[in-house]
């Protein structure tokens, strides 16, 4: 018998063989990251863990989902359906937006959700030097730049944010923007950027990247020929998805935190 409940951190070894079963990369501290800043639901068969959903909140208007899998073994049968719209009855946001891949948009044209956009995962190791625009974001800094965020984003994110200050590898601030770096599995994934130009788009991920394998998802054209041209060429696309209406200044926001997360 097919039992669905919430999933615990306890359950991350069994998301993380679930992602396997899909060819999805072992992102442990991830799972552990989005099942803190958000609720997990997964779809058990005896033991095994064979579909799951997570979505995150930003205040009462804004639902985030992500991490929609079900084991190849059990496709088709309808529970990517079951979980995704037990996720979002939970959440009950007059607004919910996610990042489909191909295999995955079919679902969400069926539960509500149009395609606004596409993102492009733009990877490698980035040949552009850092431009040296930003500075670490202090203490002092942190409730301007979350309240930025809110505007930009157009949901409070402030719960995310008091975790992301301690999961980050590094969050920088500039004069136009800010930008935040993590870890997952083998590389550095560059995260959000917000800015207010391209050109200080490109200068917050150069102050960002590195000099080793990182990622950054953008859909701004110019940004993404610059990366392209700078040693980090696009992997693979993903539509952009929202239910109800966006609001915010969302023309400032060059990358998400992670898909996951907008
Ligand atoms: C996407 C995924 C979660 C779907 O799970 P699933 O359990 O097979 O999907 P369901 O059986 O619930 O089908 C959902 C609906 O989409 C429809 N659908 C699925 N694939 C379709 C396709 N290629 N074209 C048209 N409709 C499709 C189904 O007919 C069903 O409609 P219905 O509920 O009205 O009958 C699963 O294929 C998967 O894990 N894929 C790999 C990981 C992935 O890409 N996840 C999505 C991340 S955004």
């Amino acid at each position: 018998m097919e039992i669905l409940r919430a999933l615990t951190p306890a359950d991350v070894p069994a998301c993380v063989k679930l992602a396997a079963d899909r060819d999805w990369p072992p992102e442990e501290a991830k799972w552990r990251f989005l099942l803190r800043v958000g609720s997990g639901f997964g779809v058990f068969v005896g033991d095994d863990l064979v579909a799951t959903a997570i979505v995150t909140r930003f205040g009462d208007i804004h639902t985030a989902v992500s991490m929609v899998l079900v084991a190849h073994g059990h496709a088709g049968r309808g529970l990517g359906r079951r979980v995704v719209e037990h996720a979002l009855a939970f959440a009950d946001t007059p607004v919910a937006s996610l990042c489909a891949t191909s295999f995955g948009r079919p679902l969400y044209e069926k539960l509500g959700f149009r395609a606004v956009g596409r993102l492009a995962a733009h990877c490698g190791t980035l040949t552009a030097p850092p431009q040296g625009v930003s500075r670490p974001c202090g203490p002092a800094d942190r409730a301007r730049l979350v309240a930025e965020d809110a505007e930009v984003f157009g949901a409070d994110r402030s719960a995310m944010w008091a975790a992301l200050f301690d999961f980050a590898h590094e969050v920088r601030v500039a004069d136009g923007g800010f930008v935040a770096s993590w870890h997952n599995t083998d590389r550095l994934m560059v995260g959000p950027v917000v800015a207010d130009s391209v050109a200080t788009a490109r200068a917050l991920i150069a102050d960002a990247a590195g000099a080793g394998p990182a990622r950054v998802d953008v859909a701004d054209p110019e940004l993404a020929a610059w990366l392209s041209a700078h040693g980090m060429p696009a992997r693979f696309e993903v539509d952009e998805m929202v239910r109800g209406e966006f609001t915010g200044r969302r023309d400032l926001l060059y990358a998400p935190v992670m898909q996951a997360l907008g």
